[in-house]
C-alpha cells in the first residue's frame, strides 16, 4: 500500500494534522539515518502514528472495543491504541516494533527500541508545525544523542501537573540519568 498517498487522502480535510505527520516522517527519516536504523520502518511508523487522530468519538470507541483495549484509558491516548489496531487490521502491518511504536508514541514506554524512540522524539521535534522553543532545543539535542532527547521530552511532559500514565513515569526513571545537567 502507498501509505503516503493514503494519509494524504484521509487527512485532506485536516491540513494541519497532515503537515505534522509529514514533518514527523521527515524528521524520523533524518534521525534513522543519523543512528543507522531502518529508514523504511521509521517512515511507516511516522506515517501511521496519527492515523486515528481524526476519527469520531463513536467510531473510536468501537475500535477500542474491537481491539480489546481498556476504555478507562485517558481519552487522549485512544488515538495511539486505535492507531496500532488500524495499522494491523487495515494497513496490514505485522511488524511488532512498528505496532508498539505507534501504541506507545504518546505515553512512551520503558522498553522502547531505538526506532520507537525516534518516533517518540520526532513527534515533538518535527519542523513543520512544532515551532516552540522546547521543540527547537529538543531537536538540536536529538542530532547528538537520542537518549538525551528522550530525557528532555519526558522531563518536559512530566513538568505538566496532570496525571501521567505509568509508562511515562517508568520510562523517566530509566532515562532521567540522560538529562543534561542532572549529574
Ligand atoms: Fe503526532
Amino acid at each position: 500500500m502507498d501509505y503516503l498517498q493514503n494519509i494524504k487522502d484521509i487527512m485532506k480535510e485536516h491540513p494541519g494534522r497532515l503537515e505534522h505527520i509529514l514533518g514527523v516522517m521527515d524528521e524520523s527519516i533524518k534521525l534513522a539515518e543519523i543512528y543507522k536504523l531502518d529508514v523504511e520502518k521509521a517512515r511507516v511508523m511516522a506515517l501511521l502514528h496519527d492515523v486515528a487522530k481524526k476519527i469520531g468519538d463513536c467510531t473510536m470507541k468501537t475500535y477500542m472495543v474491537q481491539g480489546g483495549y481498556d476504555l478507562k484509558l485517558h481519552h487522549k491516548l485512544w488515538h495511539a491504541y486505535v492507531g496500532e489496531f488500524l495499522a494491523l487490521t487495515q494497513y496490514g502491518v505485522t511488524d511488532d516494533e512498528i505496532l508498539k511504536g505507534i501504541k506507545w508514541h504518546t505515553t512512551g514506554h520503558p522498553d522502547m527500541t531505538e526506532l520507537q524512540k525516534v518516533l517518540f522524539v520526532a513527534d515533538i521535534t518535527e519542523k513543520r508545525t512544532r515551532l516552540f522553543e522546547d521543540a527547537r532545543i529538543m531537536r538540536e539535542i536529538s542530532y547528538k544523542s537520542l537518549n538525551e532527547a528522550v530525557a528532555y521530552k519526558l522531563n518536559y511532559m512530566l513538568s505538566n501537573p496532570i496525571t501521567h500514565h505509568p509508562y511515562t513515569v517508568e520510562m523517566w526513571e530509566k532515562y532521567k540519568k540522560y538529562l543534561k545537567g542532572s549529574e
